[in-house]
């Protein structure tokens, strides 16, 4: 199965002195919860904001400051660390940090490593997380360093816009652990063996309008959409995530693509399939609407009203009409949550709905299903095969989904 892509990466985390400080623990934490090795450098002024011991506690790996500059093997420190580094990653990076990496300073371990990773095609990733107040990021001077890294393939995330500690609000805040975790992650990606396919992923459930405040819908949450455009992405995909209303952070990398109704996420398909070379069709589309949205709320005086319901069209049968004249995607795969004679009507769906295999799914047991983090899915091919899969998580399930795609995009390579 494909590894997480930051596993076993070695991973220096440069922090400087923000008071978004406190927030690198916890990307740190993160980090080395994916399973990179995590060596932290402190600035001076970072570690007036926090102890180097805070970071060895959530890494189990030493963590630097500047008096480690003058110690026995001080010469060598930032050599090592940057022979070694598969990415360093500086979060949060202050002005001053940006202007030394800009014009070659190096004055401090930080510095001194970021140099001593060279420049050039094989050099190590280079990530950038700013965190500054109102104004120093927007001033030019700040500006013209960030074009001249991006120039030399650095790669930047965020800095956001929001609350800052000066109590302005504008462009400045670190961006969230979770996102740059995910930057990070897409950035390993990059060499999978999806690398330059584009692969539509669609996730959560739709809502069907009845009137401003009212729609019908159903129970599903996304994850099992989300794991799977994370596992392509992971695979080196581009990504189409197309996403119902769901309360998750599209994987980063993604295109996200969120639409309400089943309408919407039929023409946002249609569009991106266009270039597709695999369509993963989790969402759970609703297959009737009301057949009349009212414009104004409708109130209860008048009685329960009735509620005429309409057909939506059948994405998939709509997907298949415009493959006949594109032939994309390639692959379509498709899932099927059942309560009821599980294989018998996956198998039909999987047939009159052109996939190349389905995922079914018991959505009526506790532990698989909808709003749950496990799964118990069975795969189902078109020559028969099948494939019991024992109770797994949604991400583990996505990725042995994301194996068969792979298979079937790359089949001489697998014969
Ligand atoms: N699907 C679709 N368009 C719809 C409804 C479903 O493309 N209007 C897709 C789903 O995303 C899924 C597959 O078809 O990949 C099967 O969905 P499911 O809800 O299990 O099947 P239905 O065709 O809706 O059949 P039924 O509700 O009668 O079981």
């Amino acid at each position: 199965m494909h590894p997480h892509p930051i596993q076993k990466k070695n991973i220096i985390l440069g922090v400087t002195g923000s008071i978004a400080a406190y927030k690198a623990a916890d990307l740190a934490s993160k980090l080395a919860q994916s399973g990179a090795i995590v060596n932290v450098v402190l600035t001076e002024a970072a570690a007036k904001f926090i102890a180097p011991l805070t970071f060895q506690s959530v890494t189990g790996e030493p963590a630097y400051s500047d008096a480690d500059l003058w110690g026995a093997d001080a010469h060598v420190l930032h050599i090592g660390l940057a022979r070694k580094a598969d990415a360093l990653l500086i979060a949060p990076a202050t002005a001053n940090t940006l202007a030394k990496l800009a014009h070659g300073g190096a004055d401090d371990l930080l510095s001194l490593t970021a140099l001593a990773l060279g420049t050039g095609a094989d050099t190590p990733l280079l990530m950038i997380a700013p965190a500054m107040d109102a104004g120093m990021y927007t001033h030019a001077a700040t500006q013209e360093n960030v074009e001249i890294l991006k120039r030399r393939g650095v790669v930047f995330v965020g800095p956001e816009a929001g609350h800052l500690a000066s109590g302005l609000v504008a462009k400045g805040r670190m961006s969230e652990p979770a996102d740059i975790l995910g930057q990070l992650r897409y950035q390993f990606s990059r060499r999978g063996p999806l690398l330059g396919k584009h692969i539509v992923v669609t996730a959560g459930p739709t809502q069907e309008i009845i009137d401003p405040v009212r729609y019908l819908s159903n129970r599903s949450t996304g994850k099992q959409g989300y794991a799977l455009a994370q596992a392509a992405l992971d695979a080196g995909a581009d990504v189409t995530l197309i996403s119902g209303p769901v309360h998750l952070s599209p994987p980063g990398g993604a295109t996200c693509v969120h639409v309400r109704t089943a309408l919407e996420m039929e023409k946002a398909i249609l569009s991106a399939c266009q270039t597709a070379d695999a369509l993963i069709m989790a969402a759970a589309v609703a297959d009737f609407r009301p057949a009349q949205a009212a414009d104004q709320k409708i109130k209860k005086l008048g009685g329960a009203p009735a509620l005429p319901l309409s057909a939506n069209p059948d994405i998939l049968a709509a997907v298949n009409q415009q493959r006949a004249t594109t032939q994309k995607p390639n692959v379509v795969v498709g899932f099927a949550a059942e309560t009821q004679s599980i294989i018998a009507n996956a198998e039909d769906k999987m047939r009159r709905k052109g996939m190349n295999f389905i995922v079914a799914n018991d959505v009526s047991a506790h532990d698989a299903g909808f709003a749950v983090e496990t799964n118990r899915v069975t795969l189902l091919h078109t020559a028969g095969r099948k494939e019991e899969l024992p109770l797994m998580s949604k991400a583990e399930i996505a990725a042995e989904v994301i194996e068969r795609v792979i298979t079937l995009l790359n089949p001489q390579e697998n014969a």
